[in-house]
């Protein structure tokens, strides 16, 4: 098989009543939270433990997708809570049929699809090679590659994208790889080079998203947002997108120097960083992580074909 595939001081954040700074919720007792540092060692010490550092070490092959045994639940599982991510594999080539990540993502817990406005009726994305209308605009629906990001980003905070499920029906036959990077683990990296700049990047203003107007009509707002978040039960969250034209970056030196520090980690080699495509049959599973895809040359006779599912839920176990 191929190698496929919170916020300035507490203080601060109290008066400036900060939603997003959730002091005497699970929040504030997380690792993830710049003051808890002995349980943030403690995590990471518990994180690093036996992590994959190849592919396919994710991979996780599937009798049948829509009825998953307690053994493939259990793997799935395990994968998911070291690595928030995991790839399925069906082993064998399949037809167009998106009740596989439906099904998938009900037995996992997930149904509350971001039905965005490039979604199918059902609410599942066909990522494919559109030359036409909306699609035309977006880079997912070309050949091109798209630079390090997490889905949804340009979403207001309160319909945040917590997983997503990517499904392989035909590969390109040249390119469409995909990298991947644990939020978990670039925040690791990042907390270990400076703890201000975690503090920086949970600001509430850290990131903008500019507004998309199209045809003079005004598709969204800008939307501020920090790109390290800590949810109600003390996960991680990250927004992020790497393409310079849809972030407008806080102008302090701080930020500044942490998005510079964070860019450079995302582009930097580690055995933490995952890299290959996803084949037919074979699909992605994740706490939206981090990802890229390079570019493709698609084949019209056999054009490459991913269905995208975004939920708003969290893959809860
Ligand atoms: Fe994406």
């Amino acid at each position: 098989m191929c190698e496929v595939v919170h916020m300035k001081q507490i203080k601060h954040c109290s008066t400036r009543r900060n939603p997003y700074c959730k002091l005497d919720s699970a929040a504030s007792n997380s690792p993830f939270h710049h003051e808890n540092e002995l349980a943030y060692q403690k995590w990471k010490t518990h994180k690093l433990k036996d992590y994959p550092t190849s592919i396919s070490q994710l991979v996780v092959p599937l009798n049948d997708p829509k009825a998953l045994t307690v053994q493939e639940y259990q793997q799935i599982k395990d994968c998911l809570l070291k690595t928030n991510m995991v790839i399925y594999d069906i082993g064998r080539d399949i037809q167009e049929d998106k009740s596989i990540p439906e099904q998938l993502g009900i037995q996992l817990g997930i149904h509350s699809l971001d039905r965005n406005e490039c979604a199918d009726d059902d609410g599942f994305t066909s990522i494919q090679v559109v030359d036409d209308g909306l699609h035309a605009i977006y880079i997912p629906y070309s050949e091109k590659g798209i630079n390090w990001h997490t889905d949804g980003y340009y979403n207001r905070l309160s319909e945040q994208i917590y997983s997503m499920i990517l499904h392989c029906v035909r590969p390109a036959p040249e390119g469409g790889e995909n990298q991947l990077w644990d939020p978990e683990i670039i925040y690791m990296m990042l907390r270990d080079k400076n703890p201000d700049y975690i503090k920086a990047l949970m600001e509430p203003d850290a990131m903008t998203i500019p507004k998309n107007v199209l045809n003079g009509q005004l598709v969204r707002p800008d939307r501020s947002g920090p790109v390290f978040m800590i949810t109600d039960e003390g996960r991680l969250h990250m927004r992020y997108t790497a393409r310079a034209r849809n972030v407008i970056w806080k102008e302090d030196s701080l930020t500044q120097e942490a998005q510079q520090t964070l860019r450079a980690l995302l582009n930097s080699d580690s055995d933490y960083l995952f890299q290959g495509r996803l084949e037919a049959g074979q699909g992605l599973v994740c706490n939206n992580v981090l990802h890229t895809r390079t570019a493709f040359k698609d084949d019209k006779d056999n054009p490459r074909l991913l269905y995208r599912g975004r939920y708003f839920d969290k893959i809860m176990f």
